[in-house]
């Protein structure tokens, strides 16, 4: 590809790039996260185990087969491991909140954080169809436990996200079709660890792959809403 014509070919014109209309995702992983983890399984297995009881009643049966899917209200719960994992979180949400808008500290004390946290269960099969989190800012992700991974079936129970950008891929060719993070085009599959914490704009759709693992997967995430302190 040859330079374009320049009246002044020894000139150098300044260029300036802009990640304009990017999507902002951040990661966290909690420090050596066993212990928790063990904690977490064993009150998310205990409460499962007891039916309907905890179950979210409203649930959509056509976008999640084979999960369990529990009440909205998780970090209201006492237990010791819920109250760290809720920390956990806001620590996260709160960091992705101030490096997106710029707020100082004495601003981010004035916000009061609106939280919803539930769990999943995901069984051999089990899979959530693309959903976004309507009346949430930013919503997150922890993973408790991936499961297994069944040799014949590798990538199940893999968090993808959609590109947002409406339109990006409609037309590909070399100028654009190797584009690097945050620019990418396409869907991204992000491979979480237990303890890894992903947290993200709540209008991006993701979905859950089918899992078919013999074990369950468990994660738990949390849609959350900002207001003033002094505003109603
Ligand atoms: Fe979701």
């Amino acid at each position: 590809m040859s330079n374009p014509p320049a009246s002044n070919p020894s000139a150098k014109p300044e260029i300036t790039g802009w990640g304009d209309f990017s999507t902002p995702v951040f990661s966290s992983r909690y420090p050596q996260p066993g212990l928790l983890n063990t904690e977490l399984k064993k009150f998310i297995l205990a409460q499962e185990s007891e039916g309907e009881k905890y179950r979210n009643p409203e649930y959509i049966p056509s976008n999640q087969v084979r999960i369990f899917e529990s009440s909205f209200d998780l970090f209201k719960d006492p237990n010791r491991a819920i109250q760290e994992l809720k920390m956990f979180f806001l620590h996260g949400i709160v960091h992705a909140v101030t490096a997106t808008n710029g707020y100082s500290i004495e601003e981010c004390d004035r916000l009061k954080v609106i939280t919803d946290a539930w769990y999943h269960l995901t069984h051999f099969g089990g899979y959530i169809s693309s959903h976004t989190h309507p009346n949430a800012s930013w919503s997150a992700v922890y993973m408790v436990d991936p499961g297994e991974q069944a040799a014949a079936m590798p990538k199940g129970g893999v968090l993808n996200f959609k590109d947002p950008r409406t339109n990006a891929n409609m037309y590909r060719d070399p100028g654009n079709e190797n584009w690097k993070k945050p620019h990418h085009v396409g869907s991204i599959n992000y491979e979480m660890r237990p303890g890894d914490l992903l947290v993200f704009p709540s209008f991006v759709q993701h979905e859950v792959t089918p899992y078919f693992g013999t074990s369950a997967r468990i994660t738990v995430a949390a849609n959350c809403s900002f207001r003033w302190q002094d505003q109603p």
